[in-house]
């Protein structure tokens, strides 16, 4: 491990200095700083669990990262402190009005024992972009990422060893404030919690079918979809289970008179096809609003751009196009890209009381496996890359 840069002090004292830094759009940002954290260690460690069979979200860490914030006293110094229930005034505006929102990475352990984040930068960009749409206090991304650090540092030997699990790290934002008021909120708290995973399906990284329908809507121009706010899973729920009932397991989110094609559950979606014009291609939709900005999806282009073998677009796409191109034999792939899987294949879509079948090469030739291979060499630090960050 390398050491931590924060000093950690085991002082309770309130912080009495705020970081006044600079933001990444240059802006100043009050904010706590890393290197004031205070630590204070479990005393009743937890026997770790058998990764196998696993339910996902539901084992936690021996620590949580806690920070405080009001807006008479600022940012409170970072607290390492033994995982535990939060104290919340019943009136809190997170509880009434979802005014909160969170993060979803990883830490991996490599064979060689080092245990990486994989481009960790990008949750915080993203996380400090729902804090704004949220009117929660803005932070500076660095000192969260390095407070994330220390955290994972002291609960390393969480992190599996094993080169398909790995630690989910949840970052979280929370207005915490004792009033009913619809308003920005005077107290909030940022806080992180550790929980150990398998592969997020219970199928692993097999294929999945879909329920497209537009009776309900993920996300809508104007609105949060792409942010990470709680709000737009709590609301996807019942999605899923009327999913469930006409025997698919995601929901395939459509958007607009012309049923575009926006993403899978909780995941940004790709399409290889070739295209009207018989170009190869790699599509997902643009990030217009609607669709959350994923860190596997940017990761996904980026990839694909570098290989130069295909055309690669963010492009709309229709239900119409995708069941012209099916007839037509045009459709290579499609997937879902997210944190939990990396990829997933998609081989039906129930839309219009029709069932359509989709290309799925299980043998491991497909586009899919090439990226799930080139990304988990990445995390796993088989392959060296400076999307990795060391813990
Ligand atoms: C709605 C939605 N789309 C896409 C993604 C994939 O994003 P990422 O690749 O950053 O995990 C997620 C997961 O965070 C999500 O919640």
């Amino acid at each position: 491990m390398a050491s931590a840069a924060a000093s950690a002090s085991v002082t309770g004292a309130p912080c009495q200095q705020n970081a006044h830094d600079v933001g990444s759009n240059g802006a100043a940002v009050h904010s706590f700083k890393a290197s004031n954290m205070v630590i204070e260690m479990s005393q009743t460690p937890k026997p770790k669990p058998e990764m196998t069979g696993l339910a996902f979200g539901t084992v936690f860490t021996d620590h949580m990262l806690t920070i405080e914030w009001s807006s008479g006293e600022g940012w409170q110094k970072p607290h390492i402190r033994p995982f535990g229930n939060l104290s919340l005034h019943p009136a809190c505006s997170s509880l009434h009005y979802a005014v909160q929102l969170f993060e979803g990475m990883k830490a991996y352990r490599g064979q060689d024992n080092r245990v990486r984040l994989f481009r960790p930068m990008l949750n915080m960009n993203r996380m400090l972009k729902s804090a704004k749409r949220a009117c929660l206090p803005s932070f500076n991304e660095a000192e969260l990422l390095e407070c994330i650090r220390k955290l994972v540092e002291v609960d390393q030997e969480w992190v599996p060893y094993s080169d398909n699990a790995s630690l989910y790290i949840r970052p979280t934002y929370l207005g915490t404030e004792a009033s009913l008021g619809v308003k920005r909120p005077s107290r909030a708290l940022l806080y992180v919690i550790l929980s150990p995973v398998a592969a997020y399906f219970s199928t692993g990284a097999k294929a999945v079918s879909l329920w497209a329908d537009c009776k309900y809507i993920r996300a809508w121009k104007g609105g949060t979809g792409d942010c990470k706010m709680g709000g737009n899973y709590g609301a996807s729920i019942c999605a899923q289970y009327e999913a469930l009932d006409y025997g698919c397991q995601q929901v395939l989110w459509l958007y607009g008179d012309d049923h575009q094609i926006t993403e899978v559950g909780t995941m940004n979606l790709f399409l290889y096809w070739t295209n009207e014009d018989g170009e190869e291609e790699l599509a997902t939709p643009p990030l217009d609003g609607i669709i959350l900005p994923g860190i596997t999806r940017q990761s996904i282009l980026e990839l694909a751009l570098k290989w130069d073998r295909f055309k690669v677009s963010e492009r709309y796409l229709t239900m119409g196009d995708l069941q012209r191109a099916l007839k037509e034999n045009r459709v290579t792939e499609m997937f879902g890209s997210g944190t939990a899987c990396v990829v997933c294949p998609v081989s039906r879509i129930l839309y219009q009381g029709e069932a359509l079948e989709l290309p799925c090469a299980e043998d491991g030739s497909s586009l899919a496996s090439r990226i799930m291979k080139e990304l988990t060499d990445i995390q796993y630090g088989r392959t060296a890359s400076d999307w990795n960050f060391e813990v």
